[in-house]
C-alpha cells in the first residue's frame, strides 16, 4: 500500500515538526483528515495547543475540536509517523546569512524517527539547493538510510501571509516537489487533501525551492522601488500615494506601496538567495539594493521627523514621539524583526523621548526582545505621533483622535499614508 492510502486509511501517521505559523495550521488541517503528530520544542507552546489555544493566535479554538492530533515534544511519539514535515524557521544571522541551524536541528530529529518507506517534506523557505544539499545528505549519514530507495523526500513551500483569512492554506495553490516521479505524486495526492484548490507539480525539488524564495524576493523589490520613489518625491514635495493613485489608472501599472518591511520572511528570504548566488560567484545587484533600501527605510523616517521637530523651531533632544505600532506588519502580534525599532532607535539617538503603544504585540516580548517598554495608552501631549503600523484600530480616527495628544503645532507622520488627505491642522507627512 502507498503513503498516500496509507495516510488516509490511518495506517500511516502525519508528522509535523515545528508547529509555528506554518506548522500548526498545516498540522491542524490534516489532523481532520488524517492521524498527525505535532512536534515542537517549545514546551509552553505545546502547553497552550494541549489546551486548544494557537500562540501564534491566528486559528480558531474550534479548530482544536475533534481534531486527531498529538502535540508532543518526545522523539518516542514523533517515531509513530511515516510522514514528516518540517516547518521549522529558517532566519538569518547578524550578517544576514542564512542560519540553517533550526532546519538542520530539526532534520537531526527527523533523521532518528526515520524508518524505511517514509517520507520528508520540507515546508521552510529556503534556497535552491539546500534541501538535496544540506538537509538530504545530514538526513542519510545520521539514519543510515538511503534517499530515494529507503525513504522519499520532497519540498512543499508555505505561501500564507499572517493575519490574512482569504488566502489561507486551504484556499492557496500549493507547489509540490518530489525526488523522483512517485514521491512527487505521492506528496501531491497528500496535499491535495487539506488544499481546496489543488496543488502545482513542480519538475524538480530545486525549482519548488526557487519557486517560493522569488515570489517574496520579487515583492521585496517592488516595495524597494515604492520606497526610493517616495524618497524622491519627498524631496519634490508631491504625495507618493497620489502619484500612485493616478499612475494605478494605468492597466499595466503594479499596485506596491512604500513602507517597513519586517518580519520573518520578505525581509530575510532575499538574503537566502543573495548567499546562494554568491556561493556560485554571482553578486547580486538589483536584488542587494532593494534590501539596502528596504532596511533603511526606518532611520529614513526616524531622520524625516526629528527635521519636522527642528522646521517646528523645538528642541530636539527630550522632544516627546509617540510610537503607534511596534509589530511587524498590521493586525498581527508578532514583533519579530519589526523595522519599527529602527524608527525608535533613530529617535532614541537624537535624544529624543519616545512613547509606544499597540494594541496587538506583547509588552513582555516587546521588553525580551528590544528592550523597550510598550505604553498602556498614551499620556500628556506629544511634539509628533507615528502611526508606523497600520492596524484596522486606526483606521477610523481623524483629526480630532489626534487632538488630545498634539499641540497646535505637532507633527503626523503618517507611514501607511492611513490619514491622507483627512489632515489639514497639524503638520502631515506620510511616505
Ligand atoms: N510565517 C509565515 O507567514 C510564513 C509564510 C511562508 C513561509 N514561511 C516559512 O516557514 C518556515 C516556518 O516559519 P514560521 O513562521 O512558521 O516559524 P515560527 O517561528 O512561527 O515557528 C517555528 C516553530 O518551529 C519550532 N522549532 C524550532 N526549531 C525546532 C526544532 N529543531 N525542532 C522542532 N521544532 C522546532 C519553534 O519552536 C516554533 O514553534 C520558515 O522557513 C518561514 O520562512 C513562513
Amino acid at each position: 500500500m502507498k503513503i498516500y492510502d496509507k495516510i488516509v486509511e490511518k495506517n500511516a501517521r502525519i508528522g509535523v515538526v515545528g508547529l509555528g505559523y506554518v506548522g500548526l495550521p498545516l498540522a491542524m488541517a490534516y489532523a481532520h483528515k488524517a492521524s498527525v503528530v505535532g512536534f515542537d520544542i517549545n514546551e509552553s507552546h505545546l502547553d497552550e495547543m494541549r489546551a486548544g489555544k494557537d500562540p501564534c493566535k491566528e486559528l480558531d479554538d474550534s479548530v482544536f475540536q475533534d481534531a486527531d492530533i498529538l502535540f508532543t515534544s518526545s522523539l518516542y511519539d514523533l517515531r509513530t509517523a511515516s510522514f514528516y514535515i518540517i516547518a521549522v524557521p529558517t532566519p538569518i544571522d547578524k550578517n544576514n546569512k542564512p542560519d540553517l541551524r533550526p532546519l538542520l536541528g530539526a532534520t537531526e530529529t527527523v533523521a532518528k524517527a526515520l524508518k524505511k518507506g517514509d517520507y520528508v517534506v520540507y515546508e521552510s523557505t529556503v534556497y535552491p539547493g539546500c534541501t538535496e544539499e544540506d538537509c538530504i545528505p545530514l538526513l542519510e549519514k545520521l539514519s543510515g538510510l538511503k534517499a530515494g530507495t529507503d525513504f522519499k523526500f520532497g519540498y512543499s513551500p508555505e505561501r500564507i501571509n499572517p493575519g490574512e483569512k482569504v488566502h489561507t492554506l486551504a484556499k492557496t495553490v500549493k507547489i509540490v516537489s518530489g525526488c523522483d516521479p512517485e514521491s512527487l505524486e505521492e506528496i501531491a495526492k497528500v496535499y491535495e487533501l487539506v488544499v481546496e484548490p489543488g496543488v502545482h507539480r513542480a519538475p524538480t525539488v530545486k525549482v519548488a525551492e526557487a519557486a517560493k524564495i522569488i515570489e517574496n524576493t520579487q515583492r521585496d523589490v517592488n516595495i524597494a522601488l515604492m520606497n526610493e520613489l517616495s524618497v524622491i518625491f519627498g524631496r519634490m514635495g508631491i504625495n507618493t500615494y497620489d502619484v500612485l493613485e493616478a499612475a494605478g489608472t494605468k492597466w499595466n501599472f503594479l499596485h506596491f506601496f512604500p513602507g517597513l518591511v519586517g518580519g520573518h520572511c520578505i525581509g530575510v528570504d532575499p538574503y537566502y538567495l543573495v548567499h546562494k548566488a554568491a556561493e556560485l560567484k554571482y553578486h547580486t545587484q538589483v536584488i542587494t539594493a532593494g534590501r539596502r533600501v528596504n532596511d533603511s527605510m526606518g532611520s529614513y523616517i526616524g531622520q524625516k521627523v526629528v527635521k519636522m521637530i527642528i522646521a517646528a523651531g523645538k528642541p530636539v533632544l527630550h522632544s516627546k514621539v509617540l510610537v503607534m505600532g511596534i509589530t511587524f506588519k498590521e493586525n498581527v502580534s508578532d514583533i519579530r524583526n519589526s523595522k519599527v525599532v529602527d524608527i525608535i532607535d533613530e529617535l532614541h539617538d537624537y535624544g529624543v523621548e519616545v512613547d509606544i503603544v499597540d494594541p496587538y504585540a506583547s509588552a513582555g516580548e516587546v521588553r525580551k526582545f528590544y528592550g523597550l517598554e510598550l505604553s498602556n495608552a498614551p499620556s500628556g501631549k506629544y511634539d509628533a505621533i507615528i502611526v508606523s503600523v497600520a492596524h484596522r484600530d486606526y483606521e477610523h480616527l481623524d483629526e480630532s483622535s489626534f487632538r488630545a495628544l498634539l499641540g497646535d503645532d505637532g507633527i503626523l507622520a503618517d507611514v501607511k499614508g492611513l490619514f491622507r488627505n483627512k489632515i489639514s491642522k497639524y503638520t502631515y507627512w506620510s511616505l
